[in-house]
């Protein structure tokens, strides 16, 4: 009996140890696909075994254009959330306005500085000190194909060049089914444009034009080269495809209704979270003309200052978390992405992640590592914005002349 009460008291001290400690984590994101959804819960079950409280403020909507609109709003009111998706180059746009936790102790405590890519812990930084807490690499440029399609078609091989694909495009039509599966979306548009861009010009013309913005590249042959072959593949989708949701084009991919999918590597932890297995249901391979370059796309949390100590605790749980050995290969194995945290074994992963990693290994040495426009990795926010809407414009109207195009798409370049 007394030793029964001694237990007792032993559990209840612990427990009010834990609830001393314990604080409120809302953390604002926009994984709402099945994959995003099935990765992000790891999230939260790690946290809930620490004992916090996981609040979601998951705003719909890929690309995360809609979250973005929904975060200003609630920093602007004074109540941001403890931690928010915000990629690239908007970390440093956040920092400058003063609002972003400093995450030095966790991150020194951790040695983030050396399990990190110099690249990518610099994008984690704002003048020196860690804001933001990475969680991924996802390569954008990816092809995803549905293999039974392909063998129905008669398409022996995925394609490597865009002339190869648009043969391969053309039996798939043949054979009454849709080339390509699209979602009409900016950033969904601008996913396929980068790609197309870096199959035709390689990896230093997509430097120059979409990174740089270099208005001698932006007018080059090359560019209307590329718009040209952007336009021809729009000619392969359905008519259904404006305004679709990325993850429904997946589905008609994974539905037998579609061939190919220009997409990043979530669309891998879809096919996976529907049970399809890579190598065999789908096949990844590089998008036509650029298996050479890759371009990455890294998935992070910034946090917000906030004044509760108990949530400001959380808040560094939930960065130590995102950065830990177990997080980062439980999440990653569901989202399609690749541990962002070095010397990771990969022996779980499957062979689209492998040669991810390799990929992302050789071309950091060779230059051809490139940001993702698209998924805002590499310019400003504003810019940005108005390069997708001019490349939309184009995509969706077919009376915009490819010169025409390439105007605009020089003029939005050149806003600050
Ligand atoms: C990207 C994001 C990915 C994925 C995708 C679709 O911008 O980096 O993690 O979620 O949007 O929602």
């Amino acid at each position: 009996m007394r030793k029964l009460t001694g237990l007792a008291a032993a559990v209840a001290l612990v427990a009010a140890g834990a609830t001393a400690h314990a604080g409120e984590v809302e953390v604002l994101h926009w994984w709402t696909s099945g994959g995003e959804a099935k990765s992000v819960g790891e999230l939260k079950k790690i946290m809930q075994g620490k004992g916090h409280t996981w609040k979601d403020f998951a705003v719909a909507g890929g690309g995360g254009d809609n979250a973005m609109t929904v975060l200003k709003s609630r920093v602007v009111s004074g109540n941001p959330a403890a931690a928010a998706q915000i990629k690239g180059p908007a970390i440093q746009e956040w920092a400058a306005e003063g609002v972003l936790a400093n995450l030095d102790s966790v991150a020194a405590a951790e040695k983030w500085d050396s399990l990190l890519p110099k690249v990518v812990a610099d994008v984690m930084k704002y003048k020196g000190n860690y804001v933001a807490a990475p969680v991924n690499v996802h390569r954008v440029n990816w092809m995803w194909a549905n293999a039974a399609v392909l063998k129905k078609a008669g398409v022996a091989t995925m394609p490597k060049t865009w002339d190869e694909f648009f043969v391969a495009a053309d039996k798939v039509k043949k054979a009454g089914l849709i080339p390509v599966a699209h979602g009409g979306q900016n950033w969904q548009d601008f996913t396929t444009f980068e790609s197309v861009v870096l199959g035709v010009g390689g990896a230093k013309f997509y430097q120059d034009a979409l990174v740089k913005l270099d208005p001698k590249a932006l007018n080059s042959d090359t560019m209307k080269k590329s718009l040209e072959t952007f336009r021809k593949v729009k000619g392969y989708t359905d008519a259904a495809a404006p305004g679709r949701d990325w993850n429904l084009a997946t589905a008609m991919v994974m539905q037998e209704k579609a061939a190919f999918q220009f997409m990043g590597d979530w669309a891998k932890g879809e096919f996976l979270a529907a049970g399809k297995v890579p190598g065999k249901d789908f096949l990844c391979a590089a998008a036509p003309g650029t298996s050479t370059s890759y371009t990455f796309n890294v998935d992070s949390f910034a946090m917000f200052k906030l004044k509760d100590a108990a949530a400001q605790k959380a808040q560094g749980d939930l960065a130590a978390a995102i950065m830990g050995t177990e997080f980062q290969e439980v999440f990653n194995l569901n989202k399609g992405s690749i541990p962002v945290r070095l010397n990771m074994k990969m022996d779980k992963f499957d062979d689209c992640a492998k040669m991810s990693s390799k990929d992302f290994v050789a071309t950091a040495k060779s230059g051809g590592l490139l940001p993702s426009v698209a998924h805002g990795m590499a310019i400003r926010p504003a810019a940005e914005g108005a390069i997708k809407d001019a490349v939309s414009q184009f995509w969706n109207d077919d009376k915009v002349t490819v010169a025409a195009a390439q105007s605009r798409i020089a003029a939005a370049a050149a806003i600050q």
